[in-house]
């Protein structure tokens, strides 16, 4: 299983430039590189850079080169946990609760077992980012955290640290598969040391005129 996962991965920085080129994206091989890395270490890619230097592209197009799902998280101000991880289906539990009392079932904690499992849980991108098989994992795009506010961050941190998160209801969720994690922010606001402590950083500038040419 192990070996498959790393398989379809690019080997060599060259083959990940490749890659990048087969999806018709342009790469200098500073880049090519933290990418190279970030794949290998399973580490997320955090960029930065100017509006229209090709941040949210490169997931893009990494996602369709690499046939993986891509799951996308666009930050904004008063990004909560129900938009980001998940949310109980509130209409649904009524329904099985009324139709539990319409057969009979008296017995409360069954009903409640029933109601918080994972059949209501409606998954919302943090949380479907961790439901990758091995091999499969999705490429999760976290775009503009520089938007969010730094609550929404340290939750993050908790997130990219372990590749889990916990439903209250439920328990922990853990990932098979850690996703491939792509961090962009347009630095309107600095992001923590320690949430880019767990990435790869790189500044993405605008490709050179003989690259772009090329
Ligand atoms: N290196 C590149 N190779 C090919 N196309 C690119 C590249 N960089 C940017 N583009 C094109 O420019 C457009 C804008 O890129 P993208 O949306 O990724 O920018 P961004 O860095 O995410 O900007 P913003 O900060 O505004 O979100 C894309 O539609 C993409 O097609
Ligand atoms: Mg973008």
């Amino acid at each position: 299983m192990a070996d498959q996962t790393v398989s379809s991965l690019p080997q060599s920085i060259d083959a990940t430039l490749a890659l990048l080129e087969t999806g018709g994206y342009v790469a200098d091989r500073a880049l090519a590189t933290v990418l190279f890395l970030s794949l290998r270490m399973k580490r997320p890619l955090f960029l930065e850079g100017e509006a229209g230097v090709g941040k949210t592209e490169i997931a893009k197009v990494l996602a369709s080169t690499l046939d993986r799902p891509l799951i996308r998280l666009q930050c904004y101000e008063g990004l909560d946990i129900s938009s980001a991880v998940y949310e109980w289906n509130y209409a649904a539990q009524m329904i099985e609760i009324r139709l539990d009392e319409a057969t009979g079932i008296a017995d409360k904690t069954a009903i409640e077992r029933n109601v918080f499992s994972e059949k209501f849980l409606i998954r919302r991108p943090v949380l479907q980012a961790l439901s990758g098989q091995p091999g499969r994992a999705p490429v999760f795009l976290i775009d503009e955290l520089d938007r969010t506010d730094e609550a929404f961050e340290a939750f993050l941190l908790e997130v990219l640290s372990d590749y889990q998160v916990t439903v209250p209801e439920l328990g922990t969720i853990v990932a098979a598969e850690p996703p491939i994690v792509i961090i962009t922010t347009n630095r309107t606001r600095e992001i923590h040391d320690a949430l880019k402590r767990r990435c790869l950083y790189h500044w993405v500038d605008y490709p050179s005129a003989e690259r772009e040419l090329e």
